[in-house]
């Protein structure tokens, strides 16, 4: 439970708010390398963390993130023409590059320097896995970004799916840290699927503060002296890095940035270490529209099939996994009250995260400098951050994983 202080807190990302502040130090995905596909494609508007922002590639690749209004008047840039390496606004014709600086005003005379005094507001991206992610903190404080072991591996190794997420986004992150609802909400009701889960549906979780987040590990027994691990990784500030049934090879990162209090983008990626993902196998597109809503929406009540519930799933609400996430967390509401809720053993590492969050929030605002901000190419290695899952002997999980527990990955929060 929070109190409504902690959970207006936490909640709220808003520029000026604490969590706000906090989540602006850092790297976020804010959209798709394929939503500004190639150079001079149509720019997209960009909506994060209640900043409205225009995205485009210029003519030689760069991208460029802006305030999405024009500094003269403020008309939208979204409508602007994307040309000859800027993006020039329909009304009068001035024209930005991708750092925010005035090239042209053609509608002043030839001898005015006036372009030269204003700069549009244009925050430094980063182009990797399919994703364009942002920085939109203060510029002194740029980190490097991080070297995840997912950044190293080939473009067709990875595959991205976005979809929106119709409430705040600490509810899907939330859902992310939670190894519990895999044993109901994604329950397939087919006697042989899902068998490790529904083996042992209260498991015994452990979880442990790192640098970059909280390492969470729910460990359950199968009977016989077998265990089964799963080690999930909430990775500051929006992400948690989690194992799938399927790839072994790699992990799955699930990221949820803030449209603003009410909405999120979540950001479904996925790497192989060693293989080429087919594409055509994976669910990539077909269950959003083309502004990635959900076609099973509150709306449609998820197109919830009360006789599948019966027979085939535990939801009735079909096999796409962010359907069913997304029932469970914007039924919710669109903010929801921490408040009111109950919390069990269960929800040790949702009560984990949210603490680790909510430590940083205090200790960034008492001037500190956050966890997981990285400045030196030499203390740029992520590959303790990772997910995993094990079928084994006995019960000691971190014999498996020697590389999870090195020494000094440890600190104190708060
Ligand atoms: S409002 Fe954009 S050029 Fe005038
Ligand atoms: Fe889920």
């Amino acid at each position: 439970m929070l109190t409504q202080e902690q959970n207006e807190l936490i909640t709220r990302t808003n520029p000026g708010t604490p969590m706000g502040e906090l989540m602006r130090r850092y790297w976020v995905p804010a959209l798709l390398s394929s939503e500004i596909p190639t150079p001079d494609s149509p720019p997209v508007q960009v909506r994060i963390m209640g900043e409205e922002l225009v995205a485009f590639r210029d003519s030689q690749g760069r991208i460029g993130l802006l305030e999405e209004h024009c500094p003269h008047r403020g008309t939208s840039l979204f409508y602007g023409r994307n040309e000859e390496s800027g993006l020039r606004c329909i009304y009068h014709g001035w024209k930005m590059d991708v750092e925010g600086r005035v090239l042209d005003t053609p509608a002043e005379p030839a001898s005015s320097t006036f372009g030269q005094r204003v700069r549009q507001r244009a925050y430094p991206t980063h182009e990797v896995g399919g994703m364009i992610f942002a920085y939109l903190g203060p510029a002194d404080k740029q980190p490097l970004f991080p070297d995840y072991e997912w950044t190293r591996v080939p473009e067709n190794q990875t595959v991205v799916v976005k979809s929106l997420l119709e409430c705040n986004w600490l509810q899907g992150l939330e859902g992310e840290c939670d190894s519990s609802h895999l044993s109901f909400l994604h329950r397939v009701l087919d006697p042989n699927e899902h068998q490790l889960y529904k083996a042992d549906t209260a498991p015994n979780y452990e979880t442990e503060e790192t640098d970059f987040g909280v390492r969470l590990v729910a460990l359950r027994d199968l009977g016989d002296n077998q265990s089964y691990v799963r080690v999930t990784s909430f990775t500051m500030p929006l992400s948690c890095a989690l194992p799938v049934r399927g790839a072994i090879g790699g992990y799955d990162v699930h990221f949820y940035t803030p449209i603003d209090d009410t909405h999120a983008w979540r950001f479904d990626f996925s790497f192989k270490r060693d293989e080429v993902i087919d594409r055509s196998e994976r669910h990539t597109r077909g269950f959003v529209d083309e502004h990635f809503r959900k076609l099973q929406n509150k709306d449609n009540h998820y197109l919830v099939d009360r006789d599948k519930q019966k027979t085939e799933n535990f939801t009735g609400l079909g096999p796409i996994f962010p359907v069913h996430d997304g029932c469970a967390t914007e039924t919710m509401g669109p903010i929801y009250d921490r408040s009111r809720e109950h919390l069990g053993i269960s929800d040790k590492a949702v009560i984990a995260v949210r603490r680790y969050i909510l430590d940083a929030i205090q200790a960034h605002e008492r001037s500190e400098e956050p966890p997981h901000l990285v400045y030196d190419p030499a203390q740029n290695d992520m590959t303790h951050i990772d997910a995993r899952t094990k079928t084994f002997e006995g019960r000691d999980w971190r014999a498996q994983f020697p590389w999870l527990v090195r020494t000094g990955d440890r600190v104190a929060v708060g």
